[in-house]
């Protein structure tokens, strides 16, 4: 072994044998010429390995004494910990079919292209050639008004809702208003960030307007393509009137798009935005098309606010990464995300039918809600049952299911349960339906 090798594997067995306690404190350490026989290399090495150590405060060396081990602070030794369980959501795409080699030759594609230069700290709005990309696919996919100098790439809608936050609280607003009910996930984010978040109710035709109107609030969040998760899709009279809303008070609507790419029974209906673009602030990711790991979204905003929304993403991270950005500009650019969203609409059109035509054939009397659309549907039990209860039934017998009651700010009248089903497999989504249906008879 390499001398330099055999110092930094004996400065790793004396540091850990100081930070365990096996060497205490005031212990005095052999000799260098007596520890390099004992051990059989050069004295050299164990040299080397005290300097290091003493270097790093886990030995003291005086002049003409013997090198003593320094008072290191008892540290709790590291337990196996099971790995944090990621947060629960209904909404999950399904794992097992991202486009790995699509993907993979997409990264080998931009990374070959990728000048050396952009390799430094990318632009905190992003990198041009994904801004130029995703202003192609918002306007073709989602009918946005959205140019490349409009847009800022984030990491994921959940960095966008933080952003919004910051900049919201810099213009001196410290409420928004949120979907009751909507996602406690968004909401947690918002508050953490520095906003109160006011419940304003959706009934079916979206989030109630008037209740806005008759409150102070100037900023509010929505998802008018598919209400999470109520599955209801914003009327056009809603729309006009949430963007009036806006436009009088000088308000900014933040339109959450999370899931509007699956919608099985028409056409997506275009996002709020290319309605209102002086007025909404758009946000989207791919956690719903692709993956959440990838941790990548965008947020299409009013001029006056690129400024401000560049300066609270830099004062954040910097940017965000640069390789990642550059190989979802290839998948866009080369078709890829078109194909695989058209493939993966057929899959989960297969599992919503499949876990609607269980739903009426094993529990008669419930009501599936909503359009049909994304990656989770809102069914509701007969009045009488709890939905706590259920919840808990329904996930024994193998569906991803959680009572409405958690994501709602108010006590609400009817049970609900919010399933997700872009994650199971069909066969598995029928299986667990026909098993509940038996455990509740
Ligand atoms: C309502 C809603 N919006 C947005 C998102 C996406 O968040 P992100 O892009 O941070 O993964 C989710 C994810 O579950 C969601 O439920």
């Amino acid at each position: 072994m390499p001398r330099g090798q055999q110092a930094s594997t004996l400065t790793g067995q004396l540091r850990v044998a100081v930070r365990s306690g096996s060497l205490r404190a005031g212990t005095r350490l052999p000799a260098t010429r007596t520890l390099a026989a004992d051990l059989g290399v050069s004295r050299g090495v164990v040299v080397r390995a005290y300097e290091q150590l003493v270097a790093e405060g886990y030995l003291n060396a005086r002049q003409g004494s013997a090198t003593e081990v320094a008072a290191v602070p008892d540290l709790p030794q590291p337990r196996p910990q099971p790995d944090p369980r990621p947060p629960s959501n209904p909404g999950l795409p399904a794992g097992t079919t991202f486009p790995r080699a699509a993907w993979t030759r997409s990264a080998a594609r931009a990374l070959a292209q990728l000048p050396d230069a952009d390799l430094g700290y990318g632009h905190p709005a992003g990198h041009r050639r994904l801004r130029f990309e995703l202003s192609a696919y918002l306007g073709r996919v989602r009918a946005l008004l959205a140019p490349p100098e409009r847009i800022l790439v984030v990491n994921g809608f959940a960095q966008a809702a933080r952003l919004v936050a910051d900049v919201l609280r810099e213009r001196g607003l410290t409420a928004i208003g949120v979907e009751d009910p909507g996602s406690k996930g968004l909401r947690d984010q918002l508050t953490r960030a520095g906003l109160t978040c006011v419940p304003v109710p959706v009934d079916g035709q979206g989030v109630r307007v008037e209740v806005l109107e008759r409150s102070t609030l100037r900023a509010v969040v929505v998802t008018p393509a598919h209400q999470f998760p109520t599955g209801v899709v914003t009327s056009p009279d809603r729309r006009h009137a949430l963007l009036r809303w806006a436009r009088d008070t000088d308000g900014l609507v933040l339109e959450d798009d999370y899931d509007a790419e699956f919608r099985y029974d028409r056409t997506p209906v275009g996002a709020l935005q290319g309605l209102g673009p002086d007025v909404v602030i758009y946000g989207g990711s791919v956690s719903k098309t692709l993956a959440p790991g990838l941790r990548i979204g965008w947020l299409v905003v009013p001029e006056h606010l690129v400024a401000a929304f560049t300066d609270a993403k830099y004062a954040i991270d910097l940017a965000t990464g640069t390789i990642e950005q550059v190989t979802l500009a290839d998948f866009l650019a080369s078709g890829e995300m078109d194909r695989h969203i058209r493939r993966m609409a057929t899959h989960y059109r297969t599992r919503r039918d499949r876990l609607v035509t269980a739903i009426v054939t094993h529990l008669p009397g419930w009501e599936v809600t909503g359009t049909a659309a994304g990656l989770h549907l809102l069914l509701r039990p007969p009045p009488h049952l709890d939905e706590h209860d259920l919840a808990a039934l329904a996930q024994r017998c193998g569906l991803d299911a959680r009572p409405l009651r958690d994501y709602a700010l108010r006590k609400r009248d009817r049970p609900g349960l919010v399933i997700g089903y872009g994650h199971r497999h069909p066969d598995a989504l029928a299986k667990a339906v026909t098993e509940l249906g038996r455990s509740l008879r």
